[in-house]
């Protein structure tokens, strides 16, 4: 594939650091070679010597000597290479890429990192955007400064509708508007566990999808780091990446959901083109990614191994869903007749829709303290967050079962009350119109006599 049309001027004019290749060469040489071309720090001076991490279940890693100097040391751009090699060997493992031969993985800063470096490498200002709305808002704020021109695409409890994905696609095809100002060049979405609704996309509808993006010639951002937490019995369905035969998902992981958010490390996988540009992005955002996170994950791996690392996940998807039925107990005690909302499947958040209050803004933002619960309204998912927008975002990954029921309690009571309030403003505001009306009226009647 031709990746150079996707990529914006600054992307194209990245060229590599030579003191990142010098690096790179230093880590490989023979020994015998003298390396006077780094500018590291020297080791000696470092004024920490070593360090223990304590698992729960008592194991400890020991950070001492090499490993600790490995810590406190910049290090390769791409990761760690311990790391590297072993998040190679699960993403092959976990979904099989048929192009795993031309692809290459880059640890990152978080997901996050991964997903600004992409979409910094493929936007252009007032450039046509395929959105699924709502939308995790953490990629919003990178694209919307853009000025993009949003194409939103509906979803339902099954994920993005492929029928809504084509008849956006077919508006802008440069066939029907041939001087429209661009056609959209990825579709961003987050196929397991969607932030904010939860929703896992099933594999007949990835399929769909994917086939779309082919004839459409769009690059797929494969956003999944809720890929762990999904809740039923089944196996996951095939991510974007395991569909991929034509090289064009950028897939990104993050170990922030299923081992810690602080530490602060995840990994985009895909084709190594594409990848290569992000490296040499990242190499002058950060030069490499801090060097103790990426060696404490790549200790715990080693320590748990595959089955440790599955027992991990199997403990923390039953710790999840045990808070996600409490949420829904919670909701359907509370909620039923003034909201609505899906099962989330996966992820961490309850999507709710409310009836009879048109905008949640104030309700939450204004009132919410006081009433002693505070939600994300749905504005912060929208591509126009200036809109009236009825729905909120629970969380049920930190509150215990105790805390959710009375959250919810505390929800339903803003709620009816935001309703009254609502209601009566309309009320006043009818009597006032009718008022004016009246007085409209009479003025008019005067005129005639
Ligand atoms: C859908 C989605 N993508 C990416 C991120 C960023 O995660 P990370 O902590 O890996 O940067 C989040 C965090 O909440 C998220 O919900």
């Amino acid at each position: 594939m031709d990746y150079k049309k996707f990529l914006n001027d600054v992307a194209k004019n990245r060229q590599p650091l030579v003191l990142r290749e010098l690096f790179a060469l230093q880590q490989s040489a023979p020994k015998d070679v003298v390396f006077l071309s780094a500018g590291a720090p020297n080791p000696d001076t470092f004024p920490i010597k070593s360090g223990t991490i304590t698992l729960h279940d008592g194991t400890a890693i020991q950070l001492a000597g090499d490993k600790m100097v490995q810590c406190l040391q910049y290090g390769p751009t791409p990761g760690y290479p311990p790391l590297l090699q072993q998040l190679g060997l699960l993403t092959a493992t976990l979904h099989s890429p048929p192009r795993w031969q031309e692809s290459d993985v880059l640890v990152t800063t978080g997901s996050q990192q991964g997903l600004q470096m992409a979409l910094e490498m493929l936007l252009t200002p007032g450039q046509t955007v395929v959105i699924e709305e709502p939308c995790y808002s953490g990629v919003l704020s990178v694209i919307s400064p853009y000025s993009p021109r949003y194409l939103r695409v509906s979803s339902d409890g099954e994920g993005i509708i492929p029928e809504s994905l084509s008849a956006a696609l077919d508006s802008c095809t440069p066939d029907n508007k041939p001087k429209a100002a661009s056609v959209p060049q990825f579709l961003y979405t987050v196929p397991t566990g969607a932030n904010p609704t939860g929703v896992v996309t099933s594999e007949a509808r990835r399929r769909h999808i994917y086939r779309l993006c082919c004839q459409h010639d769009l690059l797929i951002l494969e956003d999944d780091p809720y890929y762990f937490l999904h809740y039923h019995d089944k196996p996951p369905p095939a991510s974007y990446l395991r569909l991929d035969v034509e090289g064009r998902v950028l897939r990104f992981d993050s170990f922030s959901k299923v081992v810690c958010a602080g530490l602060r490390v995840g990994w985009v996988t895909g084709p190594r083109q594409l990848i290569s540009k992000l490296n040499l992005h990242k190499g002058t955002a950060v030069i490499s990614t801090s060097s103790m996170p990426q060696v404490i994950i790549s200790e715990l791996l080693r320590v748990w191994g595959r089955e440790g690392f599955n027992q991990h996940v199997s403990l923390l998807r039953q710790s999840y869903k045990h808070r996600r039925d409490a949420m829904l107990d919670a909701a359907n005690k509370h909620l039923k007749g003034i909201c609505e909302w899906h099962v989330p499947e996966a992820g961490m958040f309850l999507w709710l829709k409310v009836l009879g209050v048109n905008d949640t803004w104030d309700m939450v933002l204004r009132r919410g303290v006081l009433a002693k619960v505070v939600l994300v309204p749905g504005h912060a998912f929208m591509t126009d967050p200036t809109r009236p927008c009825p729905y909120l975002r629970a969380s049920f990954s930190t509150a215990d079962a105790t805390l959710i029921e009375q959250g919810m309690r505390n929800l339903a009571e803003l709620i009816e009350r935001e309703v009254e309030l609502q209601g009566n403003k309309a009320a006043g505001h009818r009597t006032r119109n009718t008022m004016l009306r009246e007085a409209d009226t009479k003025a008019a009647l005067t005129t005639k006599h």
